[in-house]
C-alpha cells in the first residue's frame, strides 16, 4: 500500500461551517444491535471508515443482509439473538479496538467457533480485559500467550453465566462486551465502572427496546444492569457527527488567531463532552447553538472563536469524558501560554498507538517542550523552534490528525508520515480542514 504523507504548511485561520462524519462508537454499534434485533434497521449518518465498516463486513460473514452504506444509509435486516452464522474465515477487524472487543462479547454467546484477527497496532492490544470477564461467564477463548489477537472464541450452544463484574478500569469497550455478552446469559449481568465512560450501548439498547437499568454507585462509580434472553427489535438509528472527530476543529479554531468556526450537529452524549470543559477551562471561546435531540442522542452546533489559551491542570474526572482526545488537546497545550498537566489517563498507553509517548516525541520534533510521564503529561506551551519536523504516525490515525492541527502553530511546514490511518475514523478529513483554511496536501509515495 502506498505511504501517505501530509504536508502541512504553517500558519493559518480557521473560519467557516463544517459537517464530520458520523460517530464511530454509535456507528459500531448501530450495525451491531440491528444485526441482533428482529425485523429491518435503518441507519442513516453512519461513519463510512475503515473501522466501522470492518464491524460491517464481519455481520456479513456471520451471514446478516446489510444494504449499503451509501451517503451514510445503511439497512440492515436483523436475524435475532440466534441467527447469527458461522463465518467462513477469520474475521478481520483492522485497526478496531472496539469492533474487536465488542464482538467478543457477541461471539462468546454463539455456538459456532470463530476467529479474530486485526493489523500490526490492534494485534498489540490487550484483550485480556475482554477475555477475563468472558471467562467467568463460561465462554472459552484463546489468545496469543501475551493475551493479544489472534482470539479463537469456541460456541458453547448453552447460555453464559450471568455476572457481577467490575472493571478494573474505565473502559466502555470492557463493558459493553460484559453487556452484550449479557444477552446470551441466564439471568441479570451488571457491570460496574470505576468513572463515568461513553454510554451509547446503554442507551441503544433501549432504543431497540431491551431494558438497561443504569445507576449512579457513587460520585465516579456507575452500574449498569440487563437480563439476559430477551428480544431487540428494529429500530432507525440517526447517527450524530462524532465530537471526536468534530474536536480537531475545535482545537484548530482554538488555537489560530481570528478563527471563528461553527461546527454542525455534534454528538453531545454527556459522556463525551469532556474535550469542550477542557478547552473551556483552557480560556477557549465555545458556544453551544441549537440544541436538540436525535435517536436518544443529544446534538447541538459548536461555535468556536479564537481567544488566548491558558495552560492548566486537567481535572482527573474528565479523563474518561475527554479520551480519545488527548492527542489533539497536547497539540492545544503545546500553544497555549503556561503549564498543563495530565494525569490519570494511563489508558492512553494502550489506544492505537501509546498515545503518551508518541505525542510527547511529536511535540518535541516540534521544538515544545512536552514530558511524557506514567500517566500523563506536562507541558510547557507557548514556546517552539525547530523547523522542517517529521512525525511519525505509529499506525494512529489520531496523532496524524492532531499533529496536522498542529500546522497552525509551527514556525515552518511539517511532514507527517504514514497517514492513510486516516481513512479509519475520517475519510475526508483533509478536504475538511483546507475547506477551512489550513493548507494540507496529501502525497502519496
Ligand atoms: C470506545 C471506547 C473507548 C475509546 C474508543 C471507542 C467505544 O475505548 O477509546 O475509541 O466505542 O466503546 P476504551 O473502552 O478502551 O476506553
Amino acid at each position: 500500500m502506498a505511504n501517505v504523507k501530509f504536508k502541512v504548511q504553517a500558519g493559518g485561520t480557521v473560519k467557516g461551517r463544517v459537517r464530520v462524519p458520523g460517530d464511530k462508537s454509535i456507528s459500531h454499534r448501530s450495525i451491531m444491535l440491528g444485526a441482533l434485533a428482529e425485523g429491518t434497521t435503518t441507519v442513516t449518518g453512519f461513519l463510512e471508515g475503515a473501522d466501522a465498516l470492518a464491524t460491517l463486513q464481519a455481520f456479513r460473514d456471520m451471514g446478516v443482509q446489510i444494504e449499503g452504506p451509501e451517503n451514510g444509509n445503511v439497512t440492515i435486516h436483523g436475524v435475532g439473538l440466534r441467527g447469527l452464522k458461522k463465518p467462513e474465515k477469520p474475521m478481520d477487524m483492522g485497526n478496531s479496538g472496539t469492533s474487536t472487543r465488542l464482538l467478543a462479547g457477541i461471539l462468546a454467546g454463539q455456538d459456532f467457533d470463530c476467529t479474530l484477527i486485526g493489523d500490526a497496532s490492534l494485534s498489540k492490544r490487550p484483550m485480556k480485559r475482554v477475555t477475563d470477564p468472558l471467562a467467568l461467564m463460561g465462554a472459552q477463548l484463546e489468545t496469543s500467550e501475551g493475551g493479544t489477537l489472534p482470539m479463537v472464541i469456541k460456541g458453547q450452544g448453552q447460555p453464559l453465566k450471568a455476572i457481577d463484574y467490575t472493571l478494573p478500569m474505565a473502559s466502555a469497550q470492557v463493558k459493553s462486551c460484559v453487556l452484550l455478552a449479557g444477552l446470551f446469559a441466564d439471568g441479570q449481568t451488571c457491570a460496574t465502572e470505576p468513572a463515568p465512560t461513553r454510554d451509547h450501548t446503554e442507551r441503544m439498547l433501549n432504543g431497540f427496546g431491551y431494558q438497561v437499568n443504569s445507576e449512579k454507585l457513587d460520585n465516579q462509580r456507575m452500574k449498569a444492569c440487563l437480563q439476559g434472553g430477551g428480544k431487540l427489535t428494529a429500530c432507525h438509528i440517526d447517527v450524530p457527527s462524532d465530537i471526536s472527530s468534530a474536536a480537531f476543529f475545535m482545537a484548530a479554531a482554538a488555537i489560530a488567531k481570528d478563527s471563528d468556526l461553527v461546527i454542525e450537529h455534534v454528538g453531545m452524549n454527556p459522556t463525551r463532552i469532556g474535550v469542550i470543559e477542557i478547552l473551556k477551562l483552557m480560556g477557549a471561546d465555545i458556544t453551544l447553538e441549537n440544541p436538540h435531540e436525535v435517536g436518544g442522542e443529544p446534538v447541538a452546533d459548536v461555535h468556536i472563536r479564537y481567544a488566548p489559551l491558558k495552560g492548566i491542570e486537567i481535572p482527573e474526572e474528565l479523563v474518561a469524558l475527554a479520551i480519545d482526545e488527548f492527542p489533539v488537546l497536547f497539540v492545544v497545550a503545546a500553544s497555549a501560554e503556561g503549564k498543563t498537566v495530565l494525569t490519570g489517563a494511563e489508558e492512553l498507553r494502550v489506544k492505537e498507538s501509546d498515545r503518551i509517548q508518541v505525542m510527547a516525541d511529536a511535540l518535541q520534533a516540534v521544538g515544545i517542550d512536552a514530558q511524557p510521564t506514567s500517566d500523563g503529561m506536562i507541558i510547557n506551551g507557548g514556546k517552539q523552534s525547530k523547523q522542517n519536523a517529521v512525525i511519525e504516525s505509529h499506525h494512529d490515525h489520531r496523532i496524524s490528525m492532531a499533529m496536522t492541527v498542529a500546522g497552525l502553530f509551527a514556525s515552518d511546514e511539517i511532514v507527517i508520515d504514514d497517514c492513510a490511518n486516516v481513512n479509519t475514523s475520517f475519510p475526508i478529513f483533509v478536504d475538511l480542514m483546507n475547506q477551512v483554511g489550513l493548507q494540507v496536501e496529501v502525497i502519496s509515495e
